[in-house]
């Protein structure tokens, strides 16, 4: 199946940071700029809607996990329905500091990518190994295990993306060599298409981990590489717009 060209997505994660303060200037740089990449912004939960109000509908804005079913007795989690109502359009799943600080199993990752795709949400599926499973030589056995265990089968319909996280290249400032991501993204390709059929071809899989704009191009031209997934560097409008400078069609 021939897919069309389309931009590459870069999309921020800011974590446990950001505030009101500031908002509306980080909204207006984004906005005035011109840029090939289509962004996405996920902040803290109760800045979803002031940042969508800042942005105006210029760029998308999406939240950083969901709850585990649509509504009912999970206290202190967010329905993924109520996010789609408050106008996010996509959330970051899985992501390593979830499993590490909540003890987030890939068992909790599906039950949760399959209520956002059910609440209309487009899913981003983290996946990545620690160092140690690098050492080891289990990186790639470790990540096609989270892809079978994380993803539905209605994920490539759904839009859902894939994110490669290596746990290590994490806010370190390392990165994989170039080889390493190519050959990480050829077998999450191949997992996709075991799993999901010919519609894994179509699913996008972003890079996470240390992206600034001093390696974005670099990043971003490796085969398979459908954008990035961007920590640290999202939080400051000249440095997001810098590597989305970088950013090619794919
Ligand atoms: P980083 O974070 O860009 O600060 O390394 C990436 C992420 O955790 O999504």
């Amino acid at each position: 199946m021939q897919q069309q060209a389309q931009p590459q997505m870069i999309a921020g994660n800011w974590k446990m940071n950001g505030s009101f303060a500031g908002l509306g200037d980080f909204a207006a740089s984004v906005r005035a700029a011109t840029t090939p990449a289509e962004l996405l912004i996920c902040p803290p939960f109760p800045l979803i809607r002031p940042l969508i109000e800042a942005f105006g509908g210029a760029v998308a804005v999406g939240a950083q996990d969901c709850g585990i079913e649509r509504a009912g007795a999970h206290t202190g989690d967010v329905s993924p329905d109520l996010l789609a109502e408050l106008g996010a359009s996509h959330v970051i799943l899985g992501h390593s500091e979830r499993r590490t600080d909540h003890g987030e199993t890939s068992v909790l990752v599906h039950r949760k990518t399959e209520a956002a795709i059910a609440a209309g949400l487009i899913p981003i599926v983290c996946v990545g190994e620690t160092e140690a499973e690098r050492d080891g030589g289990e990186a790639e056995n470790v990540v096609r295990a989270q892809l079978a265990a994380s993803l539905p089968k209605n994920f490539a319909e759904a839009r859902g993306i894939v994110a490669y996280e290596p746990v290590w290249a994490i806010g370190t400032g390392r990165t994989p060599s170039n080889d390493d991501i190519a050959s990480m993204h050829a077998t999450i390709r191949t997992s996709l298409g075991r799993q999901l059929g010919e519609a894994g071809g179509s699913v996008r899989i972003l890079y996470g981990g240390s992206v600034k704009p001093a390696n974005a191009a670099e990043i971003l031209a490796i085969q398979d590489v459908g954008g990035a997934l961007v920590g640290g560097a999202s939080l400051k409008a000249s440095d997001l717009l810098a590597i989305a400078a970088a950013s090619r069609s794919v």
